[in-house]
């Protein structure tokens, strides 16, 4: 794959961390722009005038000892299946309208909530996490995200006890997403965990990404990021998130279950069934580097799966 980007990868973490707060700064006055603006049509712009400025506070717990991917390599090699099964889909997914954008929360929950989006990050913890990000296809980028902690977004959905599993869903629209008219895939695309995952500290719902809002060939404005897991499990533009006691049936599960199953975590030793998974491709570089189990997370979350040995927890 022929990939003509600037060599981003030759940036340190730190010089990648002060361009986003610099490009930031400017987004910031630009929304204070905005601001005054809103405050003189009541009710029009109200919505931006309260718009969540980034880049937010660095979580320095989460950090990873390999270079930022470049931003460019990662909002232009993307897996964004609703726009086409090409890697270079980042122009398609522009049509795709973002705002408003409303995520809904039922099932087994206390009380169905639909809210906005934005009025949705603006209730929850905000900060920037840089992950590891392992793709099934055995690529691999490391990701400044920004956003909240899955755990946070479930406690807010007030689910009730019985509830077992989280089901996610993306949008269906297939006048902006042409992807979407090749029936022979079961839209909508569909992710899972169960409770216990969902409840762990490593899952992070995205809004952005580089310090700036999410780009929308990255999933925006909501998408789920599970770093221990290959990165099909990480659901974009979710529009809908289903708290339920069945085990969710999942997009790639339902193409091909043998290839790539529910639990899905990255284990070096474990092959898919057409190639191996002990190492990866780092993109942007020429490296390829051992894979770690877990995808480096093992200290996390390892102990979620101690009593499901009988489960296939790798593929
Ligand atoms: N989410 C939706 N809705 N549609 C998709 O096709 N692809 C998945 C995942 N989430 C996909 C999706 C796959 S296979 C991967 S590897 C990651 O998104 C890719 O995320 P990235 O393009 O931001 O690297």
């Amino acid at each position: 794959m022929l990939i003509k980007v600037r060599r981003g990868w030759e940036l340190p973490e730190a010089a990648a961390t002060s361009e986003s707060v610099f490009v930031n700064r400017r987004t910031v006055l630009q929304s204070l722009g905005l601001g005054a603006i809103a405050a003189s049509l009541p009710g029009v712009h109200a919505a931006r005038a309260d718009a969540i400025a980034y880049p937010f506070a660095k979580n320095e717990k989460y950090t990873v000892d390999r270079l930022i991917t470049s931003e460019e390599i990662n909002t232009t090699y993307n897996n964004f299946y609703e726009f086409g099964s090409q890697k270079t889909i980042s122009k398609a997914a522009q049509k795709l309208t973002t705002k408003p954008w409303t995520v809904t929360f039922d099932g087994l929950v206390e009380k169905p909530i639909t809210i906005d989006a934005e009025a949705l990050l603006a209730q929850m913890p905000r900060e920037e996490r840089v992950y590891r990000h392992r793709c099934v296809e055995a690529w691999s980028m490391v990701v400044p995200w920004s956003g909240f902690a899955l755990a946070d977004m479930v406690k807010f959905a007030k689910p009730l006890g019985s509830a077992k599993y989280v089901r996610f869903e993306t949008f269906s629209r297939p006048d902006e997403a042409p992807g979407m008219r090749q029936f022979w895939y079961p839209w909508p695309y569909i992710e899972g965990v169960t409770m216990a995952e969902a409840m762990n500290e490593l899952g992070f719902m995205v809004t952005g990404a580089y310090g700036k809002t999410l780009a929308k060939s990255m999933g925006a404005p909501l998408r789920l990021h599970l770093p221990w897991k290959y990165g099909f499990k990480s659901i974009k533009s979710i529009v809908k998130v289903s708290f339920t006691e069945e085990r969710p049936k999942t997009f790639w599960e339902a193409i091909q279950s043998s290839e790539y199953g529910f639990w899905a975590n990255v284990n070096p030793q474990v092959p898919h069934l057409r190639w191996s998974q002990a190492t990866e491709r780092v993109l942007g570089s020429d490296e390829r580097v051992p894979t770690k189990l877990f995808n480096g997370y093992a200290e996390y979350v390892a102990d979620l799966y101690k009593d499901l040995a009988k489960e296939r927890l790798w593929a």
